[in-house]
């Protein structure tokens, strides 16, 4: 892995999923009754993107974040929501510095980059 570990990883994605079902705006989005499987694609993305095992890839396909996130209205208030849960979660999970830093970063600007409407 060149950041954190797998667990920790998996470990981030369920604690912001747990943010997102208190939230009305960003649950809204999510067709599913059950978060579960959300948490779990996006904990393996994390995996491998950061050079973990590549089970994303294997379950989901191509791990295109543009496209993925193309069919969903997704705005600046959405965007400073999901950071706000990721941050939160971030502060929970022991990931230690510079990989926390370097975590954040990303997150911020592939947020960014995802926003499709003002
Ligand atoms: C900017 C605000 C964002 C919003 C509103 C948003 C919303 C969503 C929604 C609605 C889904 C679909 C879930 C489903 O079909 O059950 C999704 C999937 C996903 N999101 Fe985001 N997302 C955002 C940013 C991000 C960022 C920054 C990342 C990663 C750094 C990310 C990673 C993922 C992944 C990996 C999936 C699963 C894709 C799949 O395999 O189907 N998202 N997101």
């Amino acid at each position: 892995m060149r950041l954190a570990s797998e667990s920790l990883l998996m470990e981030l994605a369920d604690r912001f999923y747990v943010g997102v079902t208190g939230d009305d705006a960003l649950r809204a989005m999510y067709p599913d009754a059950d978060l579960t499987a959300a948490a779990q694609h996006l904990g393996w993305f994390l995996v491998e993107f950061w050079g973990g095992p590549i089970t994303y890839s294997k379950a989901r396909g191509y791990p295109s974040l543009r496209i993925r996130h193309l069919p969903f209205p997704i705005t600046v208030e959405l965007r400073d929501r999901w950071l706000a849960h990721m941050r939160t979660a971030m502060a929970e999970v022991a990931i230690d510095e510079p990989d926390k830093a370097k975590l954040w970063r990303w997150f911020t600007a592939e947020a960014e980059a995802l926003v499709n409407l003002p």
